[in-house]
């Protein structure tokens, strides 16, 4: 049995209350909260060993060199990567993507086609448009359907030989659609083309194996997965990544540097130019430790009882209306109530302690399937309660009577 209180017990932030109310935070697709023990590794990386790595002969700089590096395997084991040098400590999920998107510049050209999806993160399309305005590439969208499912048939329809790449998340941040990556990764590579998945917000939630995928990138954050934020990976297959060039020139990515000429570093030096967020690498290997100690089938079970019964409690509310009713979906929910502006319903409950993202949610195709401004978005993670989502619908309520 999942003991959600037990859990509570390990984020400090839960306790605290805004505007002399107590916090429920509903805002987890944005920015998970962190427990106690990643703090802790925090706080001993700056007090015990903080030091650049891979370049010091003293103690520090080989403590943080072996934390570091103890973290990627980390990672390579979590996403069972085959390789930990397959494993490309980022920034985070955008930095990842702009990687790929950039590296690929020299292996394309007009003519070639690139397949995204009609439910991505802005993150998840820009990045490629700049691509095909510098090679001359073109962006074709696999539709979405009113229950915000990607219209798998025009998928299967839109591959071709022209097909260089298809990116597309696992789980949409929006609505939190569950695509079905298994079959966009096995029909993509009936064309030979590259599939680059964006699991920011499916990693919360479900522990992908990128061998068993057989996926060519998988991305995401370590912010949405009880890590610090500045951090994350790029997974990529290891001949992926020593075709592609690497992003950025500086210390640390060169086997020797001359003015006559410049070798590059083995795997996964070549794309990690520059000191990275040692702190924050060592802290998303706690951050996964954590996470799997509690366990990825209990999180999923129970966050899907939260989904179920909030949306139960949610759809008696006159006017409103859910957007995202796939029957395979992550403990998110999209909604506007009649016509008021979802910014309106956000801020009164702030007032009231919960804190919910409103917006476009950086999907702005999204918004623009339905012909809405933005919705209210309500995500919850492993830590929230059912008590909680009744404080949320009285809540919901008080804000509609006030606004309708
Ligand atoms: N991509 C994050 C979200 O969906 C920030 O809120």
């Amino acid at each position: 049995m999942f003991n959600v209180n037990k859990v509570r017990e390990d984020f400090p932030i839960l306790k605290r209350e805004v505007h002399g109310k107590p916090l429920v935070y509903f805002d987890n697709a944005a920015t998970s909260q962190t427990p106690q023990v990643v703090i802790d590794t925090i706080v001993d990386y700056y007090s015990n060993y903080n030091a650049n790595i891979h370049r010091g002969v003293h103690t520090l700089s080989q403590e943080a060199t072996d934390k570091y590096e103890e973290a990627r395997i980390k990672i390579k084991r979590h996403f069972n990567a085959k390789e930990a040098y397959e494993i490309i400590l980022t920034s985070g999920t955008t930095h990842a993507i702009n990687m790929v998107a950039s590296g690929f510049e020299t292996l394309l050209s007009k003519g070639d086609e690139l397949i995204v999806s009609a439910l991505e993160h802005h993150s998840n399309i820009v990045p490629w448009q700049m691509l095909c305005e510098k090679t001359g590439a073109s962006l074709k969208v696999i539709p979405m359907t009113d229950e915000g499912v990607l219209d798998m048939e025009t998928y299967h329809k839109l591959l071709n030989e022209s097909t260089k790449l298809v990116f597309c998340n696992h789980v949409s941040n929006a609505l939190g659609t569950i695509n079905p990556i298994e079959e966009i990764i096995e029909a993509a590579h009936k064309f030979n083309a590259a599939v680059l998945i964006d699991g920011a917000q499916a990693t919360p939630h479900i522990k992908p194996d990128v061998q068993a995928l057989d996926v060519d990138f998988y991305v995401a954050s370590a912010h949405k997965l009880c890590g610090p934020t500045g951090v994350g990976l790029l997974y990529g297959k290891q001949e992926w990544l020593e075709k592609l060039p690497p992003y950025q020139g500086g210390g640390e990515m060169i086997a020797t540097v001359s003015f006559k000429k410049t070798t590059y570093a083995g795997l996964p030096h070549k794309f990690e130019a520059g000191t990275p967020n040692i702190c924050g690498g060592i802290a998303f290997g706690a951050a996964l430790d954590y996470m799997n100690s509690v366990g990825f089938n209990e999180i999923a079970a129970y966050e899907n009882e939260l989904l179920v019964y909030a949306t139960q409690q949610l759809e008696k509310i006159e006017g409103l209306k859910i957007y995202g009713t796939s029957a395979n979906k992550t403990a998110v929910i999209s909604f506007n109530v009649g016509a008021i502006h979802p910014y309106d319903i956000g801020a009164i409950l702030d007032k009231l302690g919960i804190a919910v993202r409103t917006g476009h949610h950086c999907a702005q195709p999204i918004m623009d399937y339905y012909q809405i401004p933005g919705t209210v978005r309500a995500s919850f993670s492993f830590y929230n309660t059912k008590e909680e989502i009744d404080v949320f619908v009285i809540a919901l309520q008080r804000a509609v009577a006030m606004l309708a």
